[in-house]
């Protein structure tokens, strides 16, 4: 069997963790690739959200296994939080969840690194979440971070120590405040907790699954562009949300990857600073804030709104190799009397292009958009014959434009309000 993989085409908050458990049934593995607890994917189903954050969203699923590939970073206290949170659903979390004994470990030291260089760049903040993404990455790469697999060596506290040592050294030079002997505790009684789990060679287990014939959903976090490639550096998250992470935050060959599901709202957010040409920050943003509850599922910030953005999309289908689109939020829209979309840029020296400008950061990009007529009628929950002639003919618009077809169309944020368009 194939590795499908599910992943944001946008600045993250496409809607992932609802698809991912709508579509977790078919799966027999669901499996986080990259990301950590910056994540929050938002479940609804039976009245009752779940936000996740570091577990896969197919853990409410009872037939799927769920793995926390290599690529993640894993905060133990989160964690074990998320996890105590679970508790009360009698999910057979112990035997149904595998982290990789590669993943890379989120000490608290990293959480007040995220928060000082934060607070040096000043005006030039990235508006991270602070849950010490970008400094767990970088000792990762700089080849002295700690891993999953290192909590069952006898001399972990040592090298725990080592590393937290290093960490002061560099907070020495910061006004950051903490209770250091409050957070090593609570570290360290997670770290405990943590062990009580199935800590495995996720590659190898991923790849036996898929010679047994198992399917594999490969969840990614956050969106393409905030990858840190390809996203709008330096406005960006610390690992790679594209698919080509799905192959090396688990170890599976690009021969294994099948379908590639891209998922974008029917309108654009983005949380935290940089570059976001269409955002509207007038009324009529507030509008689409009110109606969509745009705040963040992590950090609770109001997320910045606007229209769609073909030019990006375009570029993250590319990256992505994407073969079937999910839209989001599409009774969101229903409030609107005209829809925009923005079909090009217009650039600062007049010229009008759809490719991403390298320059983003810097340039003044002016949206170029076509106006579609609303809906302007309910759809929550509405099944395909419904679908009012308004919404088709915007779909028909963006799957001729983006050259993808538009497999699903969500309209609620609970598991059921989500039309599977069975003539795609
Ligand atoms: P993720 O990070 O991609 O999993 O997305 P988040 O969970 O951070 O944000 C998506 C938000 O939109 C959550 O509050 C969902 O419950 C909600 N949501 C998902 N799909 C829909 C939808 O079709 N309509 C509405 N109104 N809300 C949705
Ligand atoms: P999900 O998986 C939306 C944003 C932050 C910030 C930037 C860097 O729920 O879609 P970081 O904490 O990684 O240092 O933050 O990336 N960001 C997200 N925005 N959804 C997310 O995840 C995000 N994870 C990080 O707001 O701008
Ligand atoms: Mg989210």
């Amino acid at each position: 069997m194939k590795v499908d993989v599910l992943l944001g085409l946008q600045w993250g908050d496409e809607g992932k963790g609802k698809i991912v458990d709508v579509l977790a049934p078919k799966y027999d593995v669901v499996a986080r690739f990259q990301g950590g607890p910056n994540a929050g994917h938002t479940l609804e189903f039976d009245g009752i959200k779940h936000v996740l954050h570091q577990i896969p969203s197919g853990i409410f699923r009872p037939s799927a296994k769920n793995v926390i590939g290599n690529g993640v970073v894993l905060d133990p206290i989160i964690f074990k939080i998320e996890i105590e949170k679970l508790q009360k659903y009698n999910l057979k979390v112990k035997d149904n969840l595998f982290i990789s004994k590669k993943a890379t470990l989120i000490i608290p030291t990293h959480r007040l690194l995220d928060q000082a260089y934060e607070k040096a760049k000043g005006d030039n903040k990235i508006g991270s979440t602070l849950k010490g993404i970008g400094p767990s990455y970088v000792d990762k790469v700089s080849r002295q971070g700690l891993r999953v697999g290192d909590i069952l060596a006898a001399d972990f506290k040592t090298r725990f120590q080592k590393l937290v040592n290093q960490h002061f050294e560099i907070l020495k030079n910061h006004d950051i405040p903490y209770n250091w002997a409050e957070l090593e505790t609570q570290f360290l009684d997670a770290v405990s907790f943590l062990k009580e789990f199935k800590l495995i060679d996720s590659e190898y287990f991923l790849n036996q699954e898929l010679k047994n014939g198992s399917s594999v959903l490969a969840e990614g976090a956050q969106g393409s562009l905030l990858d840190i490639d390809f996203g709008s550096y330096p406005f960006v998250t610390s690992s790679n949300t594209v698919t080509a992470g799905a192959c090396t935050g688990l170890g599976l060959a690009p021969k294994h990857i099948g379908e590639v599901y891209g998922i974008f709202k029917a309108y654009s957010t983005r949380v935290g600073s940089g570059p976001f040409p269409t955002e509207l920050l007038d009324a009529e943003g507030e509008k689409m804030r009110k109606e969509g509850n745009e705040f963040g599922s992590t950090t609770g910030r109001p997320r910045r709104c606007g229209w769609i953005d073909l030019p990006a999309l375009k570029y993250s289908i590319m990256i992505n190799g994407v073969s079937q689109l999910l839209m989001m939020k599409a009774d969101v829209l229903s409030i609107f009397e005209t829809i925009k979309v923005c079909t090009h840029y217009q650039l600062e020296d007049g010229s009008v292009t759809e490719i991403m400008p390298y320059e983003i950061v810097h340039e003044k990009i002016t949206p170029i958009y076509t106006e579609l007529k609303g809906w302007n009628v309910p759809i929550q929950g509405i099944s395909e014959s419904n679908i009012p002639v308004e919404l088709s003919h915007y779909v028909d618009f963006l799957e001729k434009a983006l050259q993808v077809p538009i497999t699903f169309i969500s309209t609620g944020p609970d598991r059921t309000q989500t039309i599977h368009r069975k003539t795609k």
